[in-house]
């Protein structure tokens, strides 16, 4: 069959669910995975044998798995990382975090502590670009720590992986603590897509209503003890309280803005 009938019949089923472009796009990451072919070869017309793989993914697509998931692949930050649905799909928001962290860091002799590791992307990025970090990464969810340490090896990255409930237990002395924890409140799920609430991992998503915030406060009481400089992802939704927390605790911190203007990376001083 035509590569190129095979991408009109993706737009066309998966309108109801996503953009045009995006179902363009979803197309050309499965093009690669079935067939290692790209846009290119379709405007080729070049043609694949392996038409029922690519129907099979589409009824997946249809039923809401992200295409990650389907092709166990993610990219992030100059790498391909192994993913399934015990991981969180590694956001370009997150790569944003990572960017300001070897910004500001690159090329020191520091120890760093990823903090809800999920696939192992921060750490793993960071580790990649950023030889003389000592890494560590830890996460609560042993499923998500047998991908992130298989990336590590798939990789051949040195990352110290370790299970720990970050709520309950005290950390080792770092220099730096980075995290994307998580942060949408239950309230906020009626304005999420129907893909992310029913096939992502809910331990990576979603805090108690009672105190969105608790994971800021909790890594920011375990750096202050030991002067550790903290980076984190947070929600937009949360700018203002975060501030009014970090304010009354008298907190040095700054705000970094995501590629679309929001600041969503928070820095801790000290
Ligand atoms: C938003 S995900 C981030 C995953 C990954 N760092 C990323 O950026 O894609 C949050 C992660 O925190 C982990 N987590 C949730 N509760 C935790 C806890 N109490 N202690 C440690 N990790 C926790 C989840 O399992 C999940 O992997």
């Amino acid at each position: 069959m035509k590569l190129s009938l095979l991408k009109a019949l993706y737009i066309d089923t998966l309108v109801p669910f996503y953009a045009r472009s995006e179902g363009e796009n979803i197309f050309y990451i499965v093009l690669e995975h079935l067939d290692k072919k790209s846009k290119i070869d379709i405007l080729l017309g070049a043609e694949t044998f392996n038409v029922e793989s690519y129907q099979s993914i589409l009824e997946a697509l249809k039923q809401g798995t992200p295409v990650q998931y389907l092709t166990q692949m993610a990219p992030f930050y100059n790498l391909e990382l192994f993913v399934n649905p015990s991981v969180l799909i590694p956001r370009p928001e997150t790569e944003q975090l990572v960017h300001l962290v070897l910004d500001e860091n690159r090329g020191a002799h520091k120890k760093v502590l990823d903090i809800g590791t999920g696939s192992g992307c921060i750490a793993l990025a960071l580790k990649n670009e950023w030889k003389e970090a000592t890494i560590s990464a830890c996460d609560i969810s042993e499923e998500a720590l047998v991908v992130a340490r298989k990336n590590a090896s798939d990789l051949a990255l040195k990352v110290d992986f370790y299970q720990t409930d970050i709520l309950i237990n005290e950390i080792a002395v770092y220099d730096i603590l980075v995290s994307n924890p998580p942060y949408i409140s239950p309230s906020e799920k009626d304005a999420m897509h129907i893909n992310v609430i029913e096939n992502e991992p809910h331990i990576a998503l979603f805090v108690d209503d009672i105190d969105p915030l608790v994971f800021y406060k909790r890594i920011i009481q375990l750096a202050e003890k030991q002067r550790a400089i903290c980076y984190f992802e947070t929600s937009e939704f949360y700018r203002t309280s975060l501030e009014t927390w970090l304010e009354e605790g008298e907190y040095s911190f700054e705000w970094k803005a995501d590629f679309q203007g929001k600041d969503r990376i928070l820095k801790v001083i000290w």
